[in-house]
Formats: C-alpha cells, sequence, structure tokens
C-alpha cells in the first residue's frame, strides 16, 4: 500500500487544493479506475493458498461483483499463523481487563496456541466447512478465540450479542440452522451475574438444530449441565498443542453471519465473505487509523456488533496490532474507568461511539483530568452522527487538541469503514460533524427520490454505485430480500437506507435513517421487530413504536399500544409489558415509554401515521411536521393529531 501512496506523491498535483485532499482525491480516483490491480496490491500484503482468476469479476446479479472468486485464503492463518513465523510471535496480541480487575495478556504464539486447541474441540465435536456455530458469550478472549477456530475450520460463526434475550437469541439460531452453541456458565456486568447458560437453555426450548452446546467456565455459578448435549470446554481441551490445519476457503465462501434489524419484524442474517472482508477489513483500518506496530489500539465495541467482530477481531489481528479487551461497563466501578485503562496501557488510537463520549460529557470532565492520556494519537467514532459540541468535547477533552478525530460511517452491511477521514493515507482538514470523504474503492454518492444525483447541499438518499470488497454477499437463507433491502430502489446500486448531504467540498453529511430502524445507543433496533414482539404479548391487539429524540443515546423507543378486549391499561400492565420487551429482545431495546391508546391514527389505506406520534412525543405542534403520510390532507393530520393528544391527556 506504501507503494501506492509513493507513486501518487509524485504526480503533480493541484496547487488550489489542500495538499492532503489532492493525494487523497488520486488515490480514490485510482481505486475506482482500476480496481483490479488496485485491490490485487493490497491483497498481497496477506496470505493466500492460490490466486488464480481475477480479484475483481463482474456479476450479473447483486452485490454485482465476485471478490477473490477463485483465490484461497484463511481468515485464522492471516490473523495468527501469518505473525508467528515472524517477529510478532511473542508480541502481545489482546490485553485483557475484567471488570473486576483480572487482567490477562495473549501473545499472537498464546492465540495462536489457544485457537488451535479451540478448533481441536469444534472438529471433535464434528463441526466441519459450512456449518453455522452460534457464540453467545460476554468479552472474553475465549469470544475471538472461538470466532478464530471456527473460521479456522472453514465453518461460518454467527456470534450473537450476550445482552440479547432467550427468544431472539433462538430465532437466531432457528434462521441459520446451526448445529452448536457455545456459551459460558454466567458473565458479569456492573457487578452482577448474568446467566448465560440458562438464557441459552431458555432459548434451546424453542430450537431444533443445535446438537451440542460448549459451555467455558468464566463466571463459577452453578448451572444445567444436560448430557448428551452440554460439555464443558475445560473437560474436552487437550493439555497438548494440536495443529489444526487451516482449511482453505473459496475468497467468497461465507465467514459469518451477523445478524442486525430490517424493517420487517425478522432480524437479517448479514453474511460475509472471506476474502474480499479479510482485504477490508485490514485495508480500512491501515487507512482510517494509520495504525502501525508501535501502536496500542483500543475499540471499545462489543464482540457482538460488527464494529466489535471488524475492529476489536479481525482488524486488528490482520494487521499484528495489540489491542484491548476489556469485559465490563466503561462506567463501572467508576466513571474513569476508560480512562484510566488508556493511561494504563498507553492507549494510542481510541475508537467508541458518539453515545459513550455524551455519557461522559456529562459525568464531567473532572474524571478526566485525573489520568494522563497523553499517549492518544487518534480518536475514532462510530455508530451515530457526532454532532458538532460532542466532537468539540472530545477534540478537546480526550484528545487535549492534539489528536484528530475520525468520524468513520459505516454499517454492518459494508463490513468496515466507508465515509471517514483517512490519517492513514493523508489528513484532509476535518469539519466537526462530518465523516468527510469515501474510502478508495466506495463509489458513494446521494441520490434524489427519483435515482437523479442531488446536487451540494441537497438532502437525499446515500448510495453506492459499484461493488467494493467488503460488502455483504447475501443475507443468510433469503437471497430475495437481499435484493430487495439494497438493489431494488435504486437498481443496480447498493442503497444504505441512511440520508446525507455533500457540501462544496465534497464532503459527506450523513443525517440518520431513512428507514423505520432507530438507533438506540449506536445500536440499531427496527421498529416492526419491537411490534412484533408486543404483539406476541396476550394483552396488546395493535403496537406502534416509534423513537424518540434522547440526549444521551441518541433515540428511545417509544410504544402506543392499543389492548385486546378485557384488558384496562394499569401501570403493573405497563411494567409487565416493559419487562416482557426485555425478556423477549433484551435490555437495549427496552421502550422508554409506553401509551395505552384507544387506536391508533391511521391513514385510510390503514397505515399508521407516525409522523402525528412523532409529533405527539416530540411535543412539536403538527405545523412543525415538515411531511405527512401521501395520502393525508392536513385536516386529517390535524384531526388525528388532536384524537390522539385528547387520549393521553
Ligand atoms: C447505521 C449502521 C458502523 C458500525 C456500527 C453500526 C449509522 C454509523 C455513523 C456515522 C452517522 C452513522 C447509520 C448506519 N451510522 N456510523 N459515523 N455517522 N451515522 O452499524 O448497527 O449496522 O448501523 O449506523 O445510520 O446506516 P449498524
Amino acid at each position: 500500500m506504501e507503494e501506492i501512496i509513493e507513486e501518487i506523491k509524485a504526480l503533480p498535483l493541484s496547487k488550489n487544493i489542500h495538499p492532503d485532499v489532492n493525494i487523497l482525491k488520486s488515490i480514490y480516483r485510482k481505486s475506482l479506475e482500476d480496481s483490479e490491480s488496485f485491490w490485487r496490491k493490497i491483497a498481497e500484503d496477506l496470505f493466500w493458498y492460490e490466486k488464480n482468476g481475477p480479484v475483481y469479476e463482474p456479476k450479473e446479479t447483486p452485490p454485482y461483483a465476485y471478490w477473490f472468486k477463485q483465490w484461497k485464503t484463511n481468515l485464522s492463518y492471516n490473523a495468527l499463523d501469518r505473525h508467528i513465523e515472524n517477529w510478532r510471535k511473542n508480541k502481545v496480541a489482546y490485553y485483557w481487563e475484567s471488570e473486576s480487575g483480572e487482567r490477562r495478556t495473549l501473545t499472537y504464539y498464546d492465540l495462536c496456541k489457544e485457537v488451535n486447541r479451540f478448533a481441536y474441540v469444534l472438529k471433535n465435536l464434528g463441526i466441519k466447512k459450512g456449518d453455522r456455530v452460534t457464540i453467545y458469550m460476554p468479552m472474553i478472549p475465549e469470544l475471538p478465540i472461538a470466532m478464530l477456530a471456527t473460521v479456522r475450520l472453514g465453518a461460518i460463526h454467527s456470534v450473537v450479542f450476550s445482552g440479547f434475550a432467550a427468544h431472539a437469541l433462538a430465532d437466531r439460531i432457528n434462521d441459520c440452522q446451526s448445529k452448536i452453541v457455545i456459551t459460558t456458565d454466567g458473565a458479569f456486568r456492573r457487578g452482577r451475574l448474568i446467566d448465560t447458560k440458562g438464557i441459552v437453555d431458555d432459548a434451546l426450548n424453542h430450537t431444533k438444530s443445535i446438537e451440542k452446546v460448549l459451555v467455558i467456565k468464566r463466571a463459577g455459578n452453578d448451572v444445567n449441565i444436560m448430557e448428551d448435549r452440554d460439555y464443558w470446554y475445560h473437560e474436552l481441551v487437550p493439555s497438548t498443542n494440536p495443529y489444526i490445519e487451516p482449511e482453505r476457503v473459496e475468497g467468497i465462501h461465507p465467514s459469518f453471519i451477523l445478524y442486525t434489524s430490517g424493517t420487517t419484524g425478522k432480524p437479517k442474517g448479514i453474511t460475509h465473505g472471506t476474502g474480499g472482508y479479510m482485504v477490508w477489513a485490514y485495508f480500512t483500518l491501515k487507512t482510517v487509523f494509520g495504525a502501525d506496530d508501535k501502536d496500542i489500539f483500543w475499540c471499545t465495541a462489543d464482540i457482538g456488533w460488527i464494529t466489535g467482530h471488524t475492529y476489536v477481531v479481525y482488524g486488528p489481528l490482520l494487521m499484528g496490532l495489540t489491542s484491548i479487551i476489556y469485559e465490563g461497563a466503561p462506567d463501572y466501578p467508576r466513571p474513569d474507568r476508560w480512562w484510566s485503562i488508556i493511561e494504563d496501557y498507553g492507549v494510542t488510537i481510541f475508537y467508541t461511539s458518539p453515545t459513550a463520549i455524551r455519557m461522559h460529557m456529562k459525568y464531567g470532565e473532572e474524571w478526566i483530568k485525573r489520568h494522563d492520556l497523553s499517549s492518544l494519537r487518534v480518536l475514532g467514532s462510530v455508530g451515530e452522527p457526532i454532532n458538532p459540541e460532542v466532537w468539540n468535547w472530545y477534540y478537546k477533552y480526550i484528545g487535549q487538541e492534539r489528536t484528530p478525530i475520525v468520524d468513520t460511517w459505516w454499517q454492518t452491511e459494508t463490513g468496515g469503514i466507508m465515509i471517514s477521514p483517512q490519517p492513514g493515507l493523508a489528513l484532509v482538514p476535518l469539519k466537526p460533524g462530518s465523516a468527510t470523504l469515501p474510502l478508495p474503492g466506495v463509489d458513494a454518492d446521494v441520490f434524489r427520490e427519483d435515482g437523479t444525483p442531488a446536487k451540494p447541499g441537497e438532502k437525499g438518499y446515500l448510495v453506492i454505485k459499484k461493488p467494493w470488497p467488503g460488502c455483504l454477499i447475501t443475507i443468510w437463507g433469503d437471497n430475495d430480500r437481499f435484493v430487495n433491502s439494497y438493489y431494488r430502489r435504486f437498481p443496480g446500486v447498493y442503497y444504505t437506507g441512511d440520508f446525507a448531504v455533500r457540501d462544496n467540498d465534497g464532503y459527506f453529511w450523513l443525517l440518520g435513517r431513512a428507514d423505520e430502524i432507530l438507533k438506540v445507543a449506536g445500536h440499531r433496533i427496527g421498529t416492526a421487530e419491537l411490534e412484533a414482539a408486543f404483539l406476541s404479548h396476550k394483552a396488546v391487539a395493535e403496537a406502534a413504536v416509534i423513537g424518540k429524540s434522547d440526549p444521551v443515546k441518541m433515540q428511545v423507543p417509544v410504544a402506543f399500544i392499543v389492548l385486546r378486549p378485557g384488558y384496562e391499561p394499569s401501570p403493573q400492565l405497563r411494567m409487565e409489558l416493559t419487562k416482557y420487551i426485555k425478556e423477549t429482545i433484551g435490555p437495549i431495546a427496552t421502550p422508554q415509554t409506553i401509551y395505552f391508546v384507544e387506536k391508533l391514527p391511521k391513514t385510510r389505506s390503514g397505515k399508521i401515521m407516525r409522523r402525528i406520534l412523532i409529533a405527539i412525543v416530540e411535543n412539536k405542534n403538527i405545523g412543525d411536521i415538515t411531511t405527512i403520510e401521501d395520502e393525508t390532507s392536513i385536516e386529517e393530520a390535524k384531526r388525528a393529531y388532536e384524537e390522539l393528544k385528547t387520549m393521553l391527556s
């Protein structure tokens, strides 16, 4: 990659543009004009068993490209074995810290041995290429170890965030028909014990595909072990160090499934390939953070989300970096927990979400001032738009006005960062609140409703016009949904579901979701999924869920519920429904408020008038709501609004 930059720096560059913007634009042009040679050069930094045929092969149907179709590789080989063949063998891969302060250090060699031992166990349990493995675990080193062991065998992992409840876990197991679940006896969160094995047991009452459960001892709590189904990991793991030959998989072999919310009640199994995803994880970490061997990298995301997959597990290990895994809550036992970790390990690159930053803003600067944060050199933000006020606070108090902030826009579907400043290539002037420019290979644009490009300053839909290596390859088991969700609205073009606007410098400003998906503390929650959960409760006849703005979490779910005959609104019922949502989806989906109403405002064709519900919770009058549902006249909307207000008063 360094080669490409050198080549471009040697070109004559326009005088009127910031030199780094010039460099970035030239690399960008090159990546789109000759993707074959551009990505081949990047791919050569990594190991492949075979390199047959082209890197990039156009395809008739979405996602319109095969990446590394006939090339063969293995993610775990690249993340581990490749490093132990050189000086990185005893370099630290992970510093792990538990919530209670226990520490573990794993070098690349340690990690490689652990992954081989884990792969040995999985293999003996019958796991082979193409099998699905569900992983439901807290943030302990065994989580990345289990993931790497799975891909080592060419099997496909589906990590389910450990904050999801039994019902949500069961749905995700049933959808991909996994054969095995890997979990722990328990987990710790804010000093409390969470019964992960108990949640798995509940989920398994509603699944048929699971043959075996592999349990890792973490919390030491009592668990139920079902004979011939449940196995303690420590009883199966060999005391020796077996070597498990990595499976040589094709570039387009699925490496993992990660479920995310869509616009229906059913989560989507976002499926990533191997070669393209690997190159994307590696390349984006390098360009955006400019990370190298001296860095101590810390991405605070839970591995149960895509940010954790790409920037706690695959990206850093592919780059041979040292990174941090922290098990607990950001403010436990005290609000300065994160700052003390940065100080203790000398973290140089710190990557987190605007929600977390807003939470720390509320705690105040004195918690930060107790710590030496001078090791930091790049700060990152991900998951939601970062407003200028939060950006400036992050810059001033965490970055101490020295470090650039990379505001990184991407999605579960994109595999890695798509639009962001790229100090690893060249640092363009930053504008608080803008994710700046697309990465090489990302042909981003803003479209109007009719599919024509929007002008600078005109709000529209963010689209990606060309295939890029990190793109999802399908939705597990539902290729039609894949095509319809991403490639139908603007035929042949990837639709992101986000609003955006470009300014006169070509910088992108992300303006939030254009669909019915909420962003709650950076997590994606489909209103349809929540509505379906409400409707599965015996007391609920109709449900509508919307997002209300929240000063810390960005949005929180608010529900409007029509009860079935025979049920009366009461505080008890409200509590019961709240608890029910926590137990079906998980605490992250907890509605902030539940309103009981006699009917929901609907259009003539029966569509819920969501804008009216939003106007009510945001305390706006109907005139402030710019667009109302198509077929509704202002008069009708006003009437529905007044009626609803009366019902609630
Ligand atoms: C949605 C994707 C990206 C990994 C974590 C979330 C929003 C993400 C930004 C940003 C504005 C952002 C978008 C996107 N989003 N990053 N820097 N600025 N919005 O992944 O759960 O798949 O959510 O998060 O709305 O579509 P995800």
